[in-house]
């Protein structure tokens, strides 16, 4: 996690730096902290807190640097203090760093740099790269032009675990040097400016053409040139890269928060992923897949991998895989599935769901499946991400960016797409009757104009929220694919309400759960499934009988008397009632999250992107 940014041109550093990590706060905001070279002496402000009290800092205006790095922190190693915010000096104050990821073998590093008359003031892994890079200078004793980043290698090559590091120096006022590994860090370029980020938002505003760096890629850059050079410093020739996203995509644009922005986008951002993935002929098409019949065909199993919200996705993947497919498929949560030795071999297709396509476990998980001789597909936002550069192959939702922390069109444009991909697979394999893949097509290109229909049930949400804001317990059921909905829900409330919630089979619930119905407990049923509506109303009764009031969204003609409160919503098919029924339920975690006066967009504790284990 952590968000890092960097200026190096002709303006004052400082207000771009500002600007750059409000825009990246959602990775982290427990402290934040700026250095910029000001007449050969590195200036150095850090602050534990939000970026705004860093910008609020006697004397941050004075800073005229056009040079500078600056970062926004969601701690791991050393509590959220002034101490350990970043960025980080050297002994001398010869170099700044910012860096995000971890560096697993710190302690070793300390250690050895201890022993070598280096002193520590935080208890962060962070502060051992400046002392290192300190380390390999003054050991250095050739005077060439490359000193300086062979200093920022050697150091790099001793680290062990993920980084996106930035460096200035005092010593070279002109130069920034940047590297990667397993963390994110864009380079943006204008003519004589270059900006450096996290992520591509955060700078979108000053540029859409953008290097990416791939591991241990080495970028030196001055105002007008970037440099790139490999671990063994032969210098590398690199493209850049024109990203489609305007820069009103990553604002508030009038909402009070991302959220509910992102919430409404959902129409549109479902348009962009289905774009023309359905073609004239009315089939499927991913051009950028490579998957035959036999190689289909011989499939033993498909496993989808991912985090939090995308592996909720992915449990729709798998339903509408193995129902149009007929191939098995396994999801997991990256964190369990790379430590559970799982059986993968060359007959195993693997693909892995990402929003942001920089999730530490997912990639890991990622390296894992393609050693043990699996193909992999990712499925991801964020173009050029880590994911999809280690992937075999990649398709992108296109939602466009995706700020607040609580993953919404994230969520539907992956459903969608995972969807479509099926639909894909069982054309090829010719396993579905051409008739209800048709059918299936054509609701998908309805889908947009019903979640603009659902969205209207926003007044009715708002003013249920109201009523139900002070709960402590909340209870999700849902049968089939409901389940897999009330799953998500129940994730949704828990990050931005902090109410405690879980999610349970409808069926399961008498298995124990049914324990915890007492009097005026809430508990939102997911009916859409018209096979099992019966059976899941069933269960209901059970907790009605129990006590419990109820909320139940629907795309069924049911007796509503029997509910307190009954969200209807559009019909569809099957596979993308989630879709549509997830809607109401992200606005009543955002509307509970409101009353309750919370950040809806920065919960606590959370971060975006977790580009650590
Ligand atoms: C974090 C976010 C979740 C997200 C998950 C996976 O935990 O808070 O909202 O679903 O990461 O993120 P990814 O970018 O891999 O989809």
């Amino acid at each position: 996690m952590c968000g890092i940014v960097g200026y190096i041109g002709t303006k004052k550093a400082c207000p771009i730096l500002l600007a750059g990590l409000s825009r990246l706060e959602y990775r982290g905001y427990d402290s934040a902290g700026i250095s910029t070279i000001e007449k050969n002496r590195l200036s150095l402000m850090k602050v534990k807190g939000r970026v705004k009290n860093l910008a609020n800092l006697d004397g941050i205006d004075n800073l005229e640097g056009t040079i500078g790095i600056a970062h926004t922190r969601w701690a791991t190693h050393g509590k959220p203090s002034k101490d350990n915010s970043h960025p980080h000096q050297d002994n001398s104050k010869s170099f700044s760093v910012v860096h995000n990821g971890i560096i697993e073998n710190y302690n070793e590093l300390r250690k050895f740099l201890t022993d070598n008359g280096y002193s520590f003031y935080s208890q962060t892994d962070t502060e051992v790269i400046p002392n290192l890079i300190h380390y390999y200078f003054t050991k250095d004793i050739a005077n060439d032009e490359l000193k300086f980043l062979r200093a920022v290698k050697n150091a790099c090559l001793d680290l062990k675990g993920s980084f996106a590091i930035e460096v200035i120096s005092k010593l070279y006022p002109d130069n920034m040097i940047v590297v990667r590994q397993d963390s994110p860090l864009v380079i943006g370029t204008c003519e004589d400016e270059k900006y450096l980020s996290s992520d591509i938002p955060a700078i979108l505003s000053y540029t859409r053409d953008f290097y990416l760096l791939n591991d241990l890629e080495f970028a030196v850059l001055t105002r007008n040139m970037v440099k790139f050079y490999d671990k063994d410093l032969n210098k590398i020739e690199k493209q850049t890269q024109n990203i489609e996203w305007n820069a009103s995509a990553a604002e508030k644009d009038g909402f009070d928060d991302f959220m509910l922005k992102e919430i409404y986008e959902q129409p549109t951002a479902i348009r962009e992923t289905i774009g023309s993935r359905i073609n004239l002929d009315n089939k499927c098409e991913f051009d950028e897949l490579q998957f035959t019949k036999k190689y289909l065909n011989n499939l033993n199993k498909i496993y989808i991998v991912a985090c939090g919200t995308a592996m909720h996705a992915g449990l729709t993947g798998k339903n509408a895989i193995e129902k149009l497919c007929k191939i098995p498929v396994e999801v997991d949560i990256a964190s369990e599935f790379r430590y559970r030795d799982p059986i993968i071999d060359e007959k195993t297709l693997c693909i892995f769901i990402s929003q942001s396509g920089e999730t530490a476990d997912t990639i890991a998980a990622l390296k894992l499946s393609k050693e043990k001789g699996a193909k992999t597909l990712a499925i991801s936002n964020v173009i050029g991400s880590s994911i999809t550069r280690e992937a075999d192959y990649s398709i992108y939702t296109h939602a466009g960016p995706e700020i607040a922390v609580a993953s919404t069109k994230a969520y539907t444009s992956q459903v969608v797409l995972i969807n479509i991909l099926a639909i894909y697979f069982a054309e090829i394999l010719e396993s579905c009757d051409i008739k209800i893949l048709n059918n299936i097509k054509k609701d998908i290109l309805d889908l947009p104009k019903k979640i603009e229909e659902t969205l209207k049930c926003n007044e009715i949400i708002k003013n249920f929220a109201k009523t139900i804001y002070q709960e402590k317990d909340v209870f999700f059921l849902g049968r089939g694919i409901d389940e897999t909905v009330a799953k998500e829900a129940s994730l949704k409330l828990k990050e931005i309400s902090y109410i405690h919630s879980d999610s349970y089979a409808a069926g399961e619930l008498k298995h124990g759960p049914i324990a915890l119905i007492e009097n005026g407990i809430l508990v939102i049923s997911i009916l859409t499934d018209s096979n099992l509506v019966k059976k899941t109303i069933s269960n209901i009764q059970e907790v009605i009988t129990r006590g419990a009031k109820t909320l139940v969204i629907t795309n069924q003609k049911l007796d509503k008397n029997m509910f307190d409160k009954v969200i209807d919503i559009p019909e569809t098919n099957c596979f993308f009632s989630p879709i549509l029924s997830i809607i109401p339920l992200q606005l009543l975690a955002y509307y509970i999250s409101k009353e309750k006066g919370l950040d809806v967009d920065k919960p606590r504790n959370l971060a975006k992107s977790v580009t650590v284990e």
